[in-house]
């Protein structure tokens, strides 16, 4: 199982805004930015959609994503890869559309999509670049 470490769950929680990447069954990559974005224990993400089209499209026919975690406040860069489920309704789903708009009422939180990670790669340039480590 993978999990990430303390030390990745730390620089998780300084990012504000996520690069999230998926592809459609045929291969055609997307990314876009995602600020709804929780971590929910340490192996397991949640996103809301708010406004996803393509996103939404590619994991509900391949249920695959990656982000990375990189950016001001966060020591290092992790790249995450993760199996993807869609939620529209019951309890997980209820709970993310209240953390949503209890900062944000106006935003939909329509769909959860919830990441069970499978691969952590260092992204840092160096010697380690592109080495598994989780
Ligand atoms: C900083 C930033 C944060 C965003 N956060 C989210 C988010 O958490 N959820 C969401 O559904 N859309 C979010 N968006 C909007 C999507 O990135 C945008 O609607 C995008 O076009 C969706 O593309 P898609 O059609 O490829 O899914 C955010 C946009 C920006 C600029």
């Amino acid at each position: 199982m993978t999990v990430l470490t303390e030390e990745m769950q730390i620089a998780f929680k300084a990012v504000k805004v996520f690069p999230l990447a998926t592809a459609s069954k045929s291969g055609i990559p997307n990314v876009v930015p995602m600020a709804s974005v929780f971590l929910i224990d340490e192996k397991t993400i949640w996103i809301g959609d708010n406004f996803m089209q393509k996103t939404l499209a590619n994991v509900l026919e391949n249920p695959k994503a990656a982000l990375y975690v990189y950016g001001a406040g966060a020591k290092g860069c992790l790249q995450i890869k993760a199996d993807v489920t869609v939620k529209t309704s019951g309890e997980e789903h209820a709970k993310m559309k209240a953390m949503i708009q209890e900062k944000k009422p106006n935003l939909p939180a329509k769909s959860l999509l919830i990441l069970k990670i499978t691969e952590v790669y260092e992204c840092m340039p160096g010697t380690e670049a592109g080495k598994q480590i989780g």
